[in-house]
């Protein structure tokens, strides 16, 4: 089998079309939605998404801000920094890129973000509004998958999904996605025994474990849908996900590609987040 090819791209660029209209229907009326993007530190990949996603926002007319602090920004600067974007009318999404640095606690500066503008939904009155199936905006990865899976028409009702990842940020928020979408989900992780035989099992296959090529074809069962969230600069310099993409293509029914797979979407996510955000914030829906 040769796996037809999810081209989040595409995708990305459907979603972002619409919200152009969208943005130009609010910037009309004086309501231009604003996001207000946080980087602490020099960390390689942080500044290529950060610089993504200023692109994304400009493409869809939304009004960024993009602020750069040092690697030594010390936590009660960033604390203040965030309360005035919490306090700034003009701003509606506020994303503070992650990791941070080491002697920041993450968790404090995200729970200082304002629920209604933390567009990640980090935030743990989010996650919790998230975990009953009511919060305004969804995690910008797991969202861009499940849109994805939605696109390709295929049922995810009683199938068998397997997450590869625990994280906040991915890996949990992604299963309870699928949960939501009547999968029988499984979440893996660095301790599961007998990885490849219950990845075997999966009609659906999330990798989000952050080794880059890990999941050859021989883990997969044929004719399976694989979302890679993966994404690795290899020394050669070939950017590659946690899916060995020529083995894995050979068994799968779908694969997303990497690059322009599930990064795309996720930006494009974040885009509509923030449109939801500010319509949220200003009563309309
Ligand atoms: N770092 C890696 N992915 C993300 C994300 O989705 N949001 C933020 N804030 N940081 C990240």
């Amino acid at each position: 089998m040769t796996a037809k090819l999810i081209d989040g791209r595409a995708m990305a660029a459907e979603i972002k079309e619409g919200l152009k209209k969208k943005v130009l229907e609010m910037s009309g009326k004086g309501q231009n939605p604003g996001l207000a993007v946080v980087l602490v530190g020099s960390y390689p990949p942080s500044q290529a998404y950060v610089n993504m996603k200023e692109r994304d926002a400009q493409e869809v007319g939304i009004a960024s801000r993009t602020i750069r602090l040092p690697e030594e920004t010390a936590q009660e600067e960033l604390l203040g920094i965030i309360d005035g974007l919490n306090q700034d009318p003009q701003v509606d999404g506020i994303l503070v890129q992650l990791p941070l640095p080491r002697h920041i606690d993450e968790e404090r500066v995200i729970e200082s973000i304002d629920p209604a503008k933390d567009v990640d939904c980090f935030h743990p009155y989010n996650v919790g509004r998230m975990m009953i199936g009511d919060s305004v905006v969804v995690p910008c990865t797991p969202m861009g998958c499940a849109v994805m899976l939605d696109n390709i028409g295929e049922p995810v009702e009683g199938k068998r999904a397997v997450v590869l990842g625990r994280s906040n940020i991915v890996g949990k928020p992604m299963a309870l996605l699928l949960l939501q979408k009547n999968a029988t989900v499984t979440i893996c992780h660095s301790r599961t025994r007998d990885l490849k035989q219950v990845v075997k099992e999966a009609d659906i296959v999330v990798a989000a474990i952050g080794v880059p090529e890990m999941i050859t074809g021989d883990y997969l069962k044929s004719g399976c849908i694989v979302i890679d969230v993966g994404q690795t600069k290899l020394p050669d310099g070939r950017m590659v996900g946690d899916v060995h993409y020529q083995s894995a293509s050979e068994v799968a029914g779908w694969i997303t590609p990497v690059p322009g797979g599930v990064g795309p979407m996720t930006r494009a996510i974040l885009m509509r987040n923030t449109v939801e955000a500010a319509q949220a914030r200003r009563g309309i829906r």
